[in-house]
Parts: C-alpha cells; sequence; structure tokens
C-alpha cells in the first residue's frame, strides 16, 4: 500500500514544559543540530510520505517555517561562504507542505477534523509529534509495512507498545484478539479504552503517536461526541467504528520516547542529541 498524505497535529499547548512553551513552540525543541519536529517529518519521508499537513495553533507558524526556503538566508550564507549550513533542510525542497489552524485545543481528533480539506487519498498517515522511535525502523515505516499482511482494503492501524501494566491509565489501551496468520504483532483490535485503570485494562498494549486511517475516519469525526473535557479524541472516533471498519494493532519494534515530557526530552537528548 502507497501513503503519501500524513498529518501532524502540532497545536498543542505544551502545558507540561511551561512557561516557556508561551513563547517557544516545544516541537522546536533541538536534538543536536535539529528540532523535534525534523525527526517526525523524516520519518514521513523515510515512509516515501510527502504531502504533509501541520496543524498548529496561532503563535506555532515557526514549525512550518523551519522547512520552508529562505533564498534571503541562502544568499548571506552563499555570500559568506557557510551555504552547507543549510543541507539538512535540502530534502524538504521536495516536499509539499500544508497547514491548518486549530483555533481552540479541543483534542487530538478536532485537531486531525482541521485537516480534513487537505485529505484526498484513501488512506493517510498520522503522527503525533511526541513520539520519537529510535533504534529501529521508524514506527510509521513499520505500520505501512505490517499493512501488507492485512486482506481488508479499508481499515485503520493503530502503532502499539506493551507498556508496564501500572502505566494504562496513561494510555489508550486495545482490546485485542491473537496475531493475524504470519504477523504475531499484527493484531484485530475488539475494544479501545482511553486511560483505563491498571486492574480494568483488556491488555498492556499502549497507544503510541501513529496511525493509519482511512478517509472515513476523518469524515466520521464531527459526529463524535467530546468527553467530559469537551474534547475530541481519535480514539473516540475508532470505538465508533469498530462494528463497521476493521482495526488493528500494530506492536512496533524498537524503543520510543515521549519527548512531550520534560524527563522524556533529556532522554531523547542523551539517545539522540549526540547524532545530531
Ligand atoms: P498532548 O496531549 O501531549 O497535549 O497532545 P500537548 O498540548 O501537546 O501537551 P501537554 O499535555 O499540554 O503538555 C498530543 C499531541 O496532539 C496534539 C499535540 O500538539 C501533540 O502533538 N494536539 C493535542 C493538538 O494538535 N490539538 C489538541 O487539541 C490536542
Amino acid at each position: 500500500m502507497k501513503i503519501t498524505q500524513a498529518i501532524l497535529p502540532v497545536a498543542g499547548l505544551g502545558t507540561r514544559f511551561l512557561p516557556w512553551t508561551k513563547a517557544v513552540p516545544k516541537e522546536l525543541l533541538p536534538l543536536g543540530n535539529r528540532p523535534i519536529i525534523a525527526y517526525i517529518v523524516d520519518e514521513c519521508l523515510e515512509a516515501g510520505i510527502n504531502d504533509i499537513c501541520f496543524v498548529i495553533s496561532h503563535g506555532k507558524e515557526s514549525i512550518v517555517e523551519y522547512f520552508k526556503e529562505d533564498p534571503a538566508l541562502a544568499k548571506e550564507l552563499k555570500r559568506r561562504g557557510k551555504e552547507k549550513l543549510l543541507d539538512t533542510l535540502k530534502p524538504y525542497a521536495k516536499v509539499r507542505f500544508g497547514m491548518a489552524y486549530q483555533e481552540q485545543m479541543l483534542g487530538d481528533g478536532h485537531a486531525i477534523l482541521q485537516a480534513e480539506k487537505f485529505v484526498k487519498s484513501p488512506m493517510i498517515a498520522v503522527l503525533f509529534g511526541d513520539d520519537l522511535f529510535v533504534g529501529d525502523k521508524p514506527g510509521i515505516v513499520q505500520l505501512i509495512e505490517a499493512a501488507k499482511d492485512i486482506s481488508e482494503k479499508e481499515f485503520a492501524l493503530i502503532a502499539v507498545e506493551n507498556i508496564p501494566r501500572e502505566k494504562t491509565n496513561r494510555y489508550g489501551i486495545v482490546d485485542v484478539d491473537g496475531g493475524v496468520v504470519g504477523n504475531a504483532h499484527l493484531r484485530k483490535v475488539k475494544g479501545l479504552v482511553e486511560k483505563p485503570e491498571p486492574v480494568k485494562a483488556p491488555s498492556t498494549l499502549g497507544i503510541v503517536g501513529r496511525y493509519l486511517i482511512p478517509q472515513s475516519v476523518v469524515a466520521s469525526l464531527p459526529d463524535v461526541r467530546a468527553g467530559k473535557d469537551g474534547e475530541i479524541r481519535l480514539i473516540d472516533a475508532l470505538i465508533a467504528k469498530l462494528d463497521s471498519l476493521p482495526i488493528y494493532s500494530f506492536e512496533c519494534s524498537g524503543s520510543r520516547i515521549d519527548t512531550g515530557t520534560p524527563e522524556g526530552y533529556a532522554k531523547a537528548v542523551q539517545t539522540l542529541g549526540m547524532i545530531g
């Protein structure tokens, strides 16, 4: 299956990093000489995705700016004989970047809905900006490869990770059948629960920030009822589709770092910061 489009919701307030996220998007924190968001975009490129829509909030335009060509800067660096300093940006020249605003931060599903007009292909990738994959193939590449073992034409595929049971109340958790023939890590999802207490969790497979979803899931988001906190979540759109859409989970290999917390970011700096 060829996936060419991705939505990257990066509109969140980043409250865990306040107060400085008032002024600087957490997605632009550096790991070596590149910001976190560049690792996510590079993951898309590695998967052959070159049509990317950022969902941002006001004040986070600098995320998109990072990837744009800057002819004046390029000219000045050339004059100084330092044009190589922009070499890491060269691969982005062939990418089509789009942008949609989320005016109110009403949840990850609501963020994806803001990119509805951008969606042209039957299946799209969704990558949340906090999760980085280290050591193995990037998460979205692993999902696209795993999708080859799915027989249905329309489906959703969710990246999961085996997490310690005491942490289930921090994740969306999948309830699954056994592995698909030939692929023990690919499982049919029969239920989804948002942040269950450890004793109630149907498994220890926690959702991490990579998805393949069909257009029909994006189209269903306006009908998703907001949670008690007023947020419209992608997981609730998937729960509503459980009877009509085959949903699968894939247990990704390699380690994942959640850069959305100060501790996770510190770990990412240790692991990736040196590589640059
Ligand atoms: P988080 O729940 O981590 O929220 O969102 P956040 O605002 O980024 O960070 P905290 O929790 O306040 O510290 C997970 C992903 O979903 C995006 C975020 O930008 C992040 O990439 N998101 C979340 C949106 O784009 N819009 C939303 O309304 C909520």
